[in-house]
């Protein structure tokens, strides 16, 4: 009998990191330092495929990463994480960075990341996950979009060739 495990929706793994900018994270333009916002990014990713998968988890590639504003010294970050969708043993992880404005508490996108997590077992084995049901509009563009997306990155490390690749060959053919 195989035991067939609870799909989950993307909000149960939701996870909101929220942090100040300290002058020690910043560049010479006094901007969040590229680096700590990954590092901020990754331990946010890293929680919701924990909450996600109720496993040990692993950073196994970060599929994209647009810097799109800089974030100034003593700005108020939050960092959103939500798995989009689960293959066997890895998940997409999105990632929405909105900076807040102290004085209106008016949020502005800052940035966006897509990480990849693969859940491990005690020996760092991969071991299955739930798989995802999207609820909101978003949510179900961002499901859609999953496979090709883990195509691209399979491709891009060498791990697939593009032959094997459908979901790109379906754009670009
Ligand atoms: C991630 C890791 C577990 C994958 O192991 P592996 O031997 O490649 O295992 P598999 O080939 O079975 O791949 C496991 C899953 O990862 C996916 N995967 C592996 N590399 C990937 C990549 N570059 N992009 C997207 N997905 C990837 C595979 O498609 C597979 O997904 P699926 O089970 O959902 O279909 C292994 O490479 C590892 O432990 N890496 C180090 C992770 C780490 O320490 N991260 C922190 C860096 S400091």
């Amino acid at each position: 009998m195989t035991y067939k495990m609870t799909p989950k929706h993307p909000s149960e793994s939701l996870t909101i990191l929220t942090d100040l900018v300290l002058p020690s994270e910043t560049n010479p333009l006094n901007n969040l330092f590229g680096g700590e916002l990954l590092a901020r990014m990754d331990r946010a990713a890293s929680i919701a495929a924990g909450r996600h998968s109720r496993r040990i988890t692993v950073t196994a590639s970060v599929n994209h990463v647009a810097f799109n504003r800089a974030i100034p010294l003593g700005s108020v970050v939050n960092v959103e994480a939500k798995v989009s969708r689960a293959f066997k043993s890895s998940m997409e992880i999105f990632i929405d960075v909105w900076v807040e404005d102290r004085q209106s508490g008016n949020r502005t996108k800052a940035n966006e990341a897509i990480y990849t997590f693969v859940a491990v077992d005690d020996t760092g084995r991969p071991v299955e996950v739930p798989q995802i049901i999207p609820e909101t509009e978003l949510e179900k563009q961002r499901f859609d979009a999953a496979l090709r997306r883990k195509q691209l990155s399979l491709v891009l490390a060498g791990k697939m060739t593009p032959h094997e690749a459908t979901e790109l060959k379906a754009i670009f053919l």
